[in-house]
């Protein structure tokens, strides 16, 4: 944690190309994937950020070795694991550290970890990923501060049908099912792409697995897993903060690496608003007018607008005439930003779960803070068109997800630093 902060002069409009990193989510998975084999995992497009420096940390701590090859490529070998409980000073700081529970479960048979930490944006249950492991043959005990799974006499496959299509829980399952005996489907399963990415990848080291990216993954457990050379797809939130970040300042942005079809609903409901966005050779371009009308819009899971971009989205329609909603579907506590957005004069309201923004505001500058990862690009993206200079602090939130976000907004033209 430091104490870094972004200061922000608004009023610059954004032009440019920006190039999108890799995916914050989908490196976390493969790297806690690859504690599935002995064999060298290596992996390409790996964002520079906190989140994964965590959880490199994590399977250094289990045993593995981790090899930066160049700026952006990992070297992970597994060989020699020798722990299979994770420590709570490991653990808590990244949600994405409960995946080793799978990855373990499924190699040795054993796991232990406590409940992971994260954002907190809401109460976070672990309920799926437990059942889970239950249905295809663990024994999961809660003992202490720990979860402990075990399954001495292998796990088996079965039907795991889940209360809800939690994404780290659809994960954990099909991490421990790749190594099970028999099929396994999961029924309910979440369908995001970084999902469907590391299906592609276990598939890549030997596994059988079809479905993923759908609501049915089926998964036919195999003896082992051999190596895999892998690229980390590219981050569709950091894609999607940067459209909004180029319409918000009435920009112009060709967004380069970004993959239009995983922003299926951000894109049709920023054109409702105004923003013209086309698909190109390298990713998309956003244009903005500045003139914007009010939308309504719901997070929910994929293929549906994420709920890591209602924040960001929240924030460019402060600039759209009308009243707008988002209904938040996904998290209970999503919408910490609002009280941000408030005191640079945006006029937001909650009811129940939505938020209900009226506008278009002039913002002005404040000293906000990102309380969480996603309410700190909202402050960012506010901060772009409010009158002055406003100062971001507990940038660290940030830093876990975007790789160099100052440094990406100053080579479009924003008005931005870090102190
Ligand atoms: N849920 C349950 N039971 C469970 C697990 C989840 O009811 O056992 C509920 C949660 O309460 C929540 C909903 O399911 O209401 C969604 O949670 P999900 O499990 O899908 O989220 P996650 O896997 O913990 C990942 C990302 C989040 C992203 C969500 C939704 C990581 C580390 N986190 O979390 O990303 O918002 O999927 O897409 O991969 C972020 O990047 O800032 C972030 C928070």
């Amino acid at each position: 944690m430091t104490d870094a902060r972004f200061r922000i002069t608004g009023g610059a409009r954004l032009k440019g190309r920006v190039r999108i990193s890799g995916s914050k989510n989908a490196a976390d998975y493969a790297i806690a994937a690859a504690l599935l084999t002995a064999a060298d995992v290596v992996l390409h497009n790996v964002p520079a950020i906190g989140d994964v420096r965590r959880m490199e940390e994590l399977l250094e701590y289990l045993g593995a070795t981790v090899a930066h090859e160049g700026p952006s490529s990992l070297r992970i070998n597994c060989a020699n694991i020798d722990k299979l409980d994770v420590p709570a000073s490991l653990a808590t700081p990244i949600r994405a550290g409960f995946l080793v529970m799978g990855s373990l479960l499924g190699r040795f048979r054993r796991a232990a970890c406590p409940p992971p930490g994260g954002d907190v944006i809401g109460i976070r249950p672990l309920d799926v990923h437990l059942s889970g492991f239950r249905t295809i043959g663990a024994d999961v005990a809660r003992r202490e501060a720990m979860f402990v799974a075990t399954a001495p006499d292998g796990l088996r496959g079965g039907r795991v049908v889940l209360d809800y299509p939690s994404v780290m829980g659809t994960l954990n399952v099909m991490l421990a099912a790749a190594l099970a005996d028999g099929p396994t489907t999961i029924i309910n399963a979440a369908s995001e792409p970084e999902v469907a990415s590391l299906a592609d990848m276990l598939n890549a080291m030997g596994a059988s697995i079809s479905g993923a990216g759908t609501h049915t993954v089926r998964i036919n457990g195999v003896r082992e897993l051999g190596g895999v050379e892998h690229r980390v797809i590219p981050d569709r939130l950091e894609a999607g903060t940067f459209a909004l970040a180029a319409a918000i300042t009435s920009g112009e942005v060709e967004i380069e690496e970004a993959i239009p079809e995983h922003l299926d609903a951000l894109i049709t409901k920023m054109r409702e608003a105004g923003v013209e966005i086309e698909p190109t050779d390298a990713g998309m371009r956003v244009r903005g007018s500045g003139d914007y009308r009010a939308i309504g819009a719901q997070a929910v899971p994929y293929p549906g607008l994420a709920t890591d971009l209602h924040p960001p989205l929240a924030a460019f329609l402060t600039q759209a005439r009308g009243v707008s909603t988002i209904n938040e579907r996904v998290f209970d506590n999503r919408m910490l930003y609002i009280g941000e957005l408030r005191k640079m004069g945006a006029d937001v309201i909650t009811a129940g779960q939505t938020a209900i923004i009226s506008g278009p505001t002039r913002l002005s500058a404040a000293p906000v803070k990102a309380l969480d990862v996603r309410a700190g690009t909202a402050c960012v993206l506010a901060g772009l068109v409010a009158e002055g200079t406003t100062e971001v602090s507990d940038v660290f939130h940030i830093d876990r997800a975007h790789e160099a976000l100052h440094v990406k907004l100053s080579a479009l033209g924003a008005s931005i630093e870090r102190a």
